[in-house]
């Protein structure tokens, strides 16, 4: 099967997001577009995107795409884990997005304008103008293992139907790596606030995760061993009189407050 953008042509230009599945009303957009804050000045105009503001993953990498000839298209990849942010500087492009059955199309023709791409998307470029400037920011650095080049290996990908050659350990990279800007992100924010122990985003991810587990209340410990330790101790201060109770010897100094 080939790419679903075979005719990107047959599109509006200047189109909003075109999408395929009748849902989709309700459906988030694959592509956002955003306007990145602009400065005109006497002497120029500065345009800005922030990581927090326009992009939402952080920027490993940057590269531009120019000089395409008249005709020529660009793309006709997938990416697996990488996000990517879509600058037309100068002149104009046509970008098309798939993912789980869904395709989107946008032009970009304004420099203040960017395509926020996330990961797992089928994406080709068509419709360079002579003079398009094209700058791509990137979520991570150039790695060939995330591309997929064939549009059938794309589809069997989403549907976790590649072909199995060994049975693998559990990828804990692939997993990480689908989160990775997200957690990156979080890392950022909590560096940035000075309070590595408890505080604000240690909070909201205890009531988000309570009420994932369906839990009235969730507590955020060091390690493993402390949450087995309090459990283990909860349990036994429920059984048995709390006079029974004695620190070991061998406690960790962390797990102090759970055996006074
Ligand atoms: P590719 O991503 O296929 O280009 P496009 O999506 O614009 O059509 O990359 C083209 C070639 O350039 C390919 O051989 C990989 C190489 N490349 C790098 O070495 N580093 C990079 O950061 C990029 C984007 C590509």
């Amino acid at each position: 099967m080939g790419s679903p953008h075979a005719k990107p042509q047959d599109q509006p230009p200047s189109a909003p997001p075109q999408t395929g599945a009748a849902s989709d009303a309700v459906a988030e957009p694959l592509v956002k577009i955003v306007e990145l804050q602009t400065i005109p000045m006497p002497n120029g105009i500065l345009g800005v995107a922030e990581v927090s503001k326009h992009i939402g993953f952080p920027v490993h990498r940057a590269y531009y795409i120019r000089d395409v000839p008249t005709g020529e298209g660009r793309g006709s990849h997938g990416h697996r884990a990488l996000r990517q942010c879509f600058l037309c500087l100068r002149g104009s492009v046509r970008l098309s997005i798939s993912k789980a059955g869904r395709t989107e199309t946008v032009e970009l023709n304004r420099p203040s304008q960017a395509a926020v791409v996330p990961a797992g998307c089928w994406r080709d470029l068509s419709d360079f103008s002579h003079d398009s400037v094209i700058i791509v920011l990137a979520s991570d650095e150039y790695d060939e293992a995330d591309y997929i080049r064939k549009y059938d290996d794309f589809l069997r990908w989403e549907a976790g139907d590649e072909p199995v050659t060994s049975t693998p350990y559990l990828d804990l990279k692939r997993n990480s790596q689908m989160v990775a800007a997200e957690m990156e992100l979080a890392m950022r924010r909590v560096i940035r606030s000075g309070r590595l122990i408890g505080g604000e985003e240690i909070s909201a991810f205890e009531t988000r995760f309570a009420t994932y587990c369906g839990a009235d209340h969730m507590v955020g410990l060091g390690n493993g061993l402390d949450a087995l330790v309090i459990a283990l101790v909860r349990r036994s201060a429920a059984d048995r009189p709390r006079r029974s109770l004695r620190r070991p010897r061998t406690a960790p100094a962390g797990c102090g407050r759970a055996w006074d």
